[in-house]
């Protein structure tokens, strides 16, 4: 991997910082976007003392439209333009269809779509001019199947793989800049303690295992193994690469070649 930055958002935790920190333990600077600054300083204060690496950060609410160039803008001023950007903030919201309202497909639509679109649009010029600019999407396996009571979430994640498979036909082989999106099952972070502590203390760690269950691979995925997949499609896959995560061993669902005729 070729030292530089990397632009990670929903770092302040979870999948993302875990992201954040296997980045910059590989020579990347980090810039970590969330809109918690607490979590944020801790993050970056945490992956700056286990890796040496430096690690900055700035909030934004990234469903506002102006979220973008404002991230962009302070990146630049921090540490130049980034040559990775990871697309990974997020909430997975759940409703029964006749439930989910206007407002509900707004915030995931926003978050899942808008929001990675407009900041690979804004920051496409630093990734086009980096030596390897690279762009990666947290999906989800919810962007390769069906989940029930996540008709928005799903939805978005299936526009988050598509907008990643259209990007890798128009920027891939003529272009510098490559694009890849990871798909993860469960895994183990707030967003599904949260949801399953919805259920109540005493119902919590059956819908943990639960979810678990629903993998494939019949357990929780851990953060680090979503951190390590993003760096091996970095590192080793061609550009374009769809990784489905939740198959032993992981399945690369769609690989084509760096240059194509
Ligand atoms: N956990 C799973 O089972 C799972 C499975 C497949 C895919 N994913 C995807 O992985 C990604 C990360 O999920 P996670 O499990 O790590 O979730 P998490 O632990 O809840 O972390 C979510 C991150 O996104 C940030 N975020 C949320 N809304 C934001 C907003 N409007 N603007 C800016 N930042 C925002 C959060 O920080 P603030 O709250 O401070 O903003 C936090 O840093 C999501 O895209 C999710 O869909 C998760």
């Amino acid at each position: 991997m070729e030292p530089g930055t990397a632009l990670v958002t929903g770092a302040s935790r979870g999948i993302g910082r875990a992201i954040a920190a296997a980045l910059a333990a590989r020579g990347q600077r980090v810039f970590l976007v969330a809109r918690d600054a607490e979590a944020l300083e801790a993050a970056a204060t945490a992956i700056a003392a286990s890796t040496g690496a430096e690690a900055r950060w700035a909030t934004a609410d990234l469903r506002a439209p102006d979220a973008a160039e404002r991230l962009l803008g302070a990146c630049h001023d921090v540490f130049g333009p980034p040559g990775i950007v990871v697309n990974n903030a997020g909430t997975a919201p759940t409703a029964r269809f006749e439930k989910t309202d206007d407002a509900l497909l707004d915030e995931v639509l926003d978050l899942h779509l808008r929001a990675p679109l407009r900041l690979l649009r804004a920051a496409l010029p630093d990734l086009r001019a980096a030596p390897q600019g690279t762009a990666v999407q947290v999906a989800s396996t919810a962007g390769l199947r069906g989940f029930a009571y996540t008709t928005a979430y799903t939805a978005a994640k299936h526009a988050m793989v598509g907008m990643t498979r259209a990007l890798a036909e128009e920027l891939g082989p003529d272009s510098s800049v490559r694009t890849y999106a990871v798909c993860p099952g469960f895994v183990e972070t707030d967003l599904t303690r949260d949801a399953a502590a919805t259920r109540g203390p005493e119902h919590a760690a059956k819908a943990m295992q639960a979810m678990a269950a629903m993998n494939h691979i019949g357990r929780m995925h851990r953060v680090e193994e979503v951190a390590d997949a993003v760096v091996e499609l970095i590192v080793r896959r061609p550009a374009g690469t769809i990784l489905d995560l939740d198959s032993e061993p992981p399945c690369f669902v769609e690989s084509r070649p760096v240059s194509q005729p």
